[in-house]
């Protein structure tokens, strides 16, 4: 029985550890995407739901974390961030990683998904992928620091249980919330068209600084072995809606764009 519950705990752990590599968390990647679907044009709708064989953009949202286990699709894995050397406080195309990085991830999915000559197959796998990866841009984490992982090796107490940073903006924060993915796509508020517009302008390196002057705000606000809670959450949860909101926002205008 011992041995039973040893094993039991042991497999528990392995699923939370799991769990935490998860960027958003579903429940993010979801919303960031069906925010986007309700801003599409009709010709991107059109386009996408007949690559996606009648599924919606939150039914991919996560593939892209869904296939990391996969050693088929192991060189994916840096895809999901960037990290921009603070001295350089510029992202520099030459010195970029040479494993791929979100901003790379970005525009090979935006390529081929505009590419006449791409496959079907390549086409859909690359429309699920630039799902998810509009969605990692907005989580600050995601555009953090190489040296501590994004933020995965700051730790802190979440109310009781142990964490870090990361995980705390990936999941934490959205999961104690405890809404549906549709909930929260309901409940990021109510912008106006200019407001959407303004959001939606710029380029992807514009978007990618905002995160990572974000992040940096975040990194100060922050002490490894700190204990998280309630003030935390009430302190950032606006801006994780907002971050959701802006993905979705986002990811429209790249879909509307590839099919204009
Ligand atoms: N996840 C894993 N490594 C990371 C890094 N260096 N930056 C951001 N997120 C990460
Ligand atoms: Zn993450
Ligand atoms: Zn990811």
């Amino acid at each position: 029985m011992k041995k039973i519950l040893f094993l039991f705990s042991v497999f528990l752990m392995c699923a939370k550890g799991h769990a935490a590599d998860s960027d958003w968390g579903k429940t993010g990647h979801r919303a960031t995407a069906e925010i986007a679907q309700s801003h599409l044009s009709k010709e991107a709708q059109k386009a996408i739901n007949d690559l996606l064989d009648g599924h919606g953009l939150a039914f991919v949202a996560n593939y892209a974390d869904d296939i990391k286990s996969d050693a088929a699709y192991r060189k994916y894995g840096p895809w999901h961030y960037v990290n921009i050397d603070p001295e350089q406080d510029t992202y520099i195309e030459a010195e970029a990683s040479e494993d791929g990085d979100l901003v790379h991830a970005i525009r090979k999915c935006v390529k081929v998904l505009k590419d006449k000559s791409a496959s079907r197959e390549e086409k859909q796998f690359h429309l699920k992928m630039l799902v998810h990866f509009v969605g990692d841009l907005h989580q600050p984490f995601h555009t953090g620091h190489s040296e501590d992982k994004g933020g995965n090796d700051i730790q802190v107490r979440w109310f009781n249980d142990g964490s870090n940073i990361h995980r705390v903006w990936d999941s934490e924060m959205i999961n104690f919330y405890q809404m549906s993915y549709t909930e929260l796509a309901m409940n990021t508020g109510r912008l106006s068209k200019k407001q959407k517009a303004s959001i939606q302008k710029g380029e992807l390196l514009d978007w990618v600084y905002e995160s990572r002057d974000m992040a940096e705000d975040l990194y100060d606000g922050v002490e490894n072995g700190e204990k998280l809670g309630y003030r935390y959450m009430y302190d950032h949860m606006p801006q994780v809606l907002a971050q959701l909101q802006k993905g979705g926002l986002r990811l429209a205008k790249v879909l509307n764009d590839i099919y204009s």
